[in-house]
């Protein structure tokens, strides 16, 4: 049975050990030590010590780690760029280091924020160019991960707007229907469109990018484009939701500290013809979003909204 290693256990980490765990013995870890997840055994690491990156990796010997870890959260980024450089960047290198040291597959997850989204559903060659902290802390850990050349096996898997049926933190869908469901109005960007992405799509893509020994960047996303708002009404018809509790803002009006891409959607084909399948599109992601949230136990307070 193969070996995996999970580092970060939040939204898409904890979706990727419970795609794997089964065919694989997996191993997950995280700095929150309240996110171990069943079927995995779990290891805290913060990912900016190289000594304590090193000694994971070695220990456990991977025949792959999907590197998921980040902060996330855009305008914390800003605020704290040398931290987002260092957590972000600089400690992906040393996740690349280790590696290497015992020959495991990486997989890296990017951002669309690499992109000044100017242009929109961008392809793998487009030339990047951040706006934000984020996305040049991001960029960082991708040029960190390209430095393996081609000696070593490593994805780097390019992704937009994560949501999915997890409960532990918000996320952009789960925000939406707690505020909704409470009878709360909120206001959503219109201006601002990217390409959805269903945590356990994405998850099942890079575990078979894995599986087929696929190296290189791809965008791994939802195949259809949708503002934040065109993103949240449809949201609401798929869950029964008020859809009048949503209104459409331009960005200017939210004053975030950190600059957002107009239109990073990605164009996803490449990935399509590795895998020989679609990414789902935003009525089949929400829908199966559904399906999974109606399975979860009932609701436990989560923490303040994250976002990347
Ligand atoms: N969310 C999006 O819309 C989006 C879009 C495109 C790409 N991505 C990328 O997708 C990946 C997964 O995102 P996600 O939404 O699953 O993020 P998430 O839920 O915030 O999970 C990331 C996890 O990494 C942990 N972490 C932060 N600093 C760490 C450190 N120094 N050492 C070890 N663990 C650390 C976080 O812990 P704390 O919460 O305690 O910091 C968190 O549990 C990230 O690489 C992100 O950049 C996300």
């Amino acid at each position: 049975m193969d070996k995996v290693l999970v580092i970060g256990a939040g939204l898409l980490g904890s979706c990727i050990i419970g795609k794997l765990a089964g065919g694989c013995e997996v191993h997950g870890a995280d700095v929150d030590t309240s996110l171990g997840e069943p079927g995995c055994e779990f290891h805290t690491v913060d990912i900016t010590s190289r000594r304590a990156v090193s000694d994971l990796v070695t220990s456990v010997r991977p025949a792959a780690v999907f590197h998921t870890a980040a902060l996330t959260n855009v305008d914390r980024c800003e605020r704290d760029k040398t931290m987002a450089l260092r957590v972000n960047g600089t400690a992906t290198g040393h996740i690349a280091l280790a590696c290497a040291k015992v020959d495991a597959y990486l997989c890296f997850i990017s951002t669309d924020y690499i992109f000044d989204g100017k242009k929109g559903m961008y392809r793998e060659d487009d030339p990047p160019r951040p706006l934000s902290a984020y996305g040049e802390s991001k960029l960082l850990g991708e040029t960190e991960v390209r430095c393996l050349g081609d000696r070593w096996k490593w994805v780097i898997a390019r992704s937009s707007i994560l949501y999915g049926a997890f409960r532990k933190r918000y996320n952009f869908a789960s925000w939406i229907i707690d505020e909704v469901r409470n009878g709360r109005p909120i206001r959503v960007v219109a201006d601002q469109r990217g390409s959805p992405t269903l945590a356990e799509d994405l998850s099942g893509a890079v575990a078979e990018l894995w599986r087929r020994g696929a190296t290189g960047i791809y965008n791994v996303a939802g195949r259809e484009p949708a503002s934040r708002y065109d993103f949240a009404v449809r949201l609401c018809e798929v869950f029964g939701l008020d859809r009048s509790l949503v209104t459409p803002v331009r960005t200017g009006e939210l004053r975030q500290r950190a600059q957002r891409p107009e239109d990073s959607s990605l164009d996803v084909s490449k990935v399509e013809r590795a895998l020989g399948r679609r990414m789902l599109d935003v009525r089949g992601g929400l829908e199966r979003m559904r399906e999974l949230w109606e399975r979860l136990p009932p609701q436990e307070a989560a923490p303040a909204p994250e976002e990347a």
